[in-house]
């Protein structure tokens, strides 16, 4: 037990040994007396000397200054970017802590057991496997334009990145022809601090299979971008100019004109099916691994031909679409309509005729769902990190399906929704992580759970 006295000050360096890794990607170690910190870039095994930035009664959370004893298990980084930030632990070990980490929640906050947790899949590609990626411009020290990402922890800084190795090396030369284009046309980047400038994001979409790229500038309204120059600069097959009027830095919203190109939509082939999706619907970022994601859903679903499947947080329609054929109907639901009217349009291009799809908020639609649909033998929910909450949980197990098939991208959030389905009478039968993002912390798993 820690006393306040016993606890560290706010701002006070402490000498920490990392014995863990926690979900969310913070170094976990014990002050002197127990007290728990949660330490920023260190990993299992480093000793660092580490500034806390929170102080709470139960735990602390720090950024480290200087690895003082290096982890034996760290390695070099390839790559100076903050979005690979465990990029200094070799892949198998990532793998190891990821699998850990799901069976840690499971356990820990769903008090659940009993299950099989399947071996992880790994990733295809360890490096330049992201289909999208955000870029944000800011100033250097020089006020040269720079174009890449926050700096970690920072609302306002921007890093200056020359070879995203997430990004492949046509995503990569898309940004640099973007960046060059702004330099010479003398734009300024959008100031977080002072909320003025021009340039805010450039989102490059890179379909992994048709080898189509999407750009997407986003700017402040007002800004004039001539874009006769923009095109010539960026030839690419989709290239699109978003106008933002807001302060808060988000590339959603806005007024949308498209440049060059004939439509404002990006393709990419996921599990033999052609999708096009809107520049602002959730699209999974990995293809390979997508894949592989979408196709351990099928086999949990283990359908027969004959069932009626909801897939629930729907997005364009890709689980629902790769599971039709399989299926008797498919029924999806989802909030974005630009989504709904993507996920109908891909269904009519893949001539898949036993699948509906719906704009609702979950939340409200579930009960008119089960009205217009009839009960599901199978239901698919791939939600936000924030999971269910309890109430979609009850709307779920109201409509009684044999089995649940959960896309988790947050262990955190599936074991309290598994646990209330568990407590509900279902068993929680496989549970199989899938490697989506390498060199990251985020874990993405399935789960099936089936009625007693
Ligand atoms: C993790 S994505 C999954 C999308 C899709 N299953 C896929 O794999 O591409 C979650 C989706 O849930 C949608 N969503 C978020 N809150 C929702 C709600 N309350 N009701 C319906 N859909 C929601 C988001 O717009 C997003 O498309």
């Amino acid at each position: 037990m820690t006393t306040a006295a016993t606890r560290p000050e706010r701002g006070q360096t402490l000498e920490l040994r990392i014995d863990d890794l926690a979900y969310g990607g913070a170094g976990v170690a014990r002050h002197e007396g127990g007290y728990v910190v949660f330490v920023r870039d260190a990993v299992p095994g480093d000793l660092v000397r580490a500034v806390l930035t929170k102080r709470k009664r139960h735990y602390g959370e720090a950024r480290t200054v200087e690895v003082v004893e290096p982890s034996p298990e760290r390695i070099p980084p390839r790559a100076d970017h903050p979005g690979a930030p465990w990029q200094v632990l070799p892949y198998e070990r990532q793998l190891e802590v990821k699998q850990h980490q799901v069976d840690d929640a499971l356990r820990r906050i769903g008090r659940l057991d009993g299950y099989e947790l399947e071996p992880i899949v790994p990733a295809v590609q360890e490096w330049r496997y992201r289909n999208k990626l955000e870029f944000s411009f800011g100033h250097d020290a020089d006020g040269t334009l720079i174009c890449g990402f926050h700096a970690p922890g920072s609302w306002e800084d921007i890093v200056h990145v020359e070879d995203c190795l997430l990004q492949s090396e046509r995503g990569n030369e898309v940004r640099r022809q973007a960046l060059d284009w702004a330099r010479g046309q003398g734009l300024g980047a959008y100031d977080r601090r002072t909320q003025a400038g021009a340039l805010r994001n450039l989102v490059v979409r890179e379909g992994r299979r048709t080898g189509e790229v999407q750009a997407r500038l986003v700017v402040t309204e007002g800004t004039e971008v001539d874009t006769r120059s923009l095109s010539e600069a960026v030839p690419v097959e989709s290239l699109l100019v978003t106008t933002i009027e807001g302060v808060g830095e988000t590339t959603m919203g806005g007024t949308t004109e498209i440049v060059a190109g004939s439509s404002p939509t990006f393709r990419e082939e996921l599990s033999g099916l052609d999708f096009r999706l809107s520049a602002q619907a959730f699209f999974q970022t990995n293809t390979e691994m997508a894949e592989k994601l979408y196709a351990t859903a099928a086999e949990f679903a283990a359908l027969g031909g004959h069932e009626r499947v909801y897939d629930l947080f729907c997005g364009i329609g890709t689980i629902g679409l790769s599971l039709a054929p399989r299926a008797g109907e498919v029924w999806g639901l989802e909030i974005v309509e630009e989504a709904i009217a993507d996920a109908i349009t891909n269904a009519r291009a893949n001539d898949i005729r036993n699948a509906h799809f719906f704009a609702g908020d979950v939340r409200l639609a579930m009960r008119d769902l089960v009205e217009k649909a009839g009960r599901p033998d199978v239901v698919v929910v791939d939600p936000p990190r924030a999971g269910l909450s309890q109430k979609v949980v009850r709307r779920i197990l109201e409509a009684s399906p044999k089995r649940i098939v959960y896309v988790s991208c947050n262990p955190t959030t599936l074991a309290p929704n598994a646990a209330q389905v568990v407590e509900a009478g279902y068993v929680l039968r496989r549970v199989r992580p899938v490697d989506m993002f390498p060199q990251t912390h985020h874990i993405e798993c399935v789960a099936l759970l089936e009625r007693a």
